[in-house]
């Protein structure tokens, strides 16, 4: 893959990046996305599943299905696009990294202070007092588990349809967006609100914004430039280029 002087130039000069990913950078360590041939909401409903209404409807449902998500994670790996990812923050003064991913291979894979936008499926908590829920308690339940203090229903600390995204997650996404020089949008379909804005705001505040994507998408017409392939190839590639850029500079 060939690298654009445009592209080389900002990934030398870049002071400060924000980083968004989505399920495309995981597919390769084998978290099935959500939209694409093998995807989550093709197989399931995402109503009947992904919103506190199915979920009080029928939490033993939802619950099994979490189990399972959270078994698929537990026994895949972070892949090469996730330690580039770390590789760049390590050469980047001002960096952020922003997922929609509730898998937590981006802090397994050795990431600092990653802003999960969607939450992280392998914390869970009441539902009543909010209480965080015992990893031990959540190992043991196949049916939905209730809360040892106050008896509510324990649920998994994701951001489900119709709920806000955490309010300070969101806001440090902004901030980043709105501050960098350089943004990456890794792996998503962009069709998710509000995190599907960030590129367009960090374009409007005058950053370069670069898509990797394995094809093109509803966030392609409105971006700099789109890296078409797998993040698991290209992102190691660019940190190459970055490191050699810099070296240049220096020398
Ligand atoms: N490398 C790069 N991109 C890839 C790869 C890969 N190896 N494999 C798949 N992709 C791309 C697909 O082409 C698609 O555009 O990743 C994208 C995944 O899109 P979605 O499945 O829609 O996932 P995402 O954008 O993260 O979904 C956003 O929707 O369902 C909700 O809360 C959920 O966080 C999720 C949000």
């Amino acid at each position: 893959m060939t690298i654009s002087k445009n592209l080389r130039d900002r990934l030398s000069d870049a002071e400060s990046v924000c980083v968004l990913t989505g399920a495309g950078i995981s597919a390769e360590s084998g978290v099935p996305t959500f939209r694409g041939e093998q995807g989550l909401w093709k197989k399931f409903r995402p109503e009947e599943l992904a919103n506190v209404d199915a979920f009080m409807r029928n939490p033993d449902l939802v619950w099994e299905w979490y189990s399972y998500r959270r078994k698929v994670v537990s026994e895949v790996q972070p892949n090469p696009g996730h330690f580039a990812i770390v590789e760049m923050q390590n050469l980047i003064r001002d960096f952020t990294l922003v997922t929609q991913n509730v898998d937590n291979l981006h802090s397994r894979a050795g990431s600092r202070g990653v802003v999960e936008l969607h939450g992280n499926i392998t914390r869970n908590y009441c539902i009543r007092c909010r209480r965080p829920a015992s990893e031990e308690l959540v190992q043991k339940s196949d049916k939905v588990p209730v809360c040892s203090h106050c008896g509510g229903f324990i649920r998994p600390d994701v951001v489900w349809f119709g709920e806000l995204l955490p309010p300070r997650a969101y806001e440090e996404a902004e901030d980043a967006a709105g501050r960098c020089d350089l943004f990456l949008c890794v792996g998503t379909s962009g069709v998710v609100y509000p995190a599907a804005s960030l590129p367009q705001m960090a374009k409007e505040h005058g950053a370069f914004v670069l898509e990797i994507n394995a094809e093109y998408t509803d966030l392609s017409p409105r971006v700099s430039e789109t890296l078409i392939g797998k993040a698991g190839e290209i992102l190691p590639l660019l940190v190459r280029v970055m490191k050699e850029e810099r070296h240049h500079e220096q020398t």
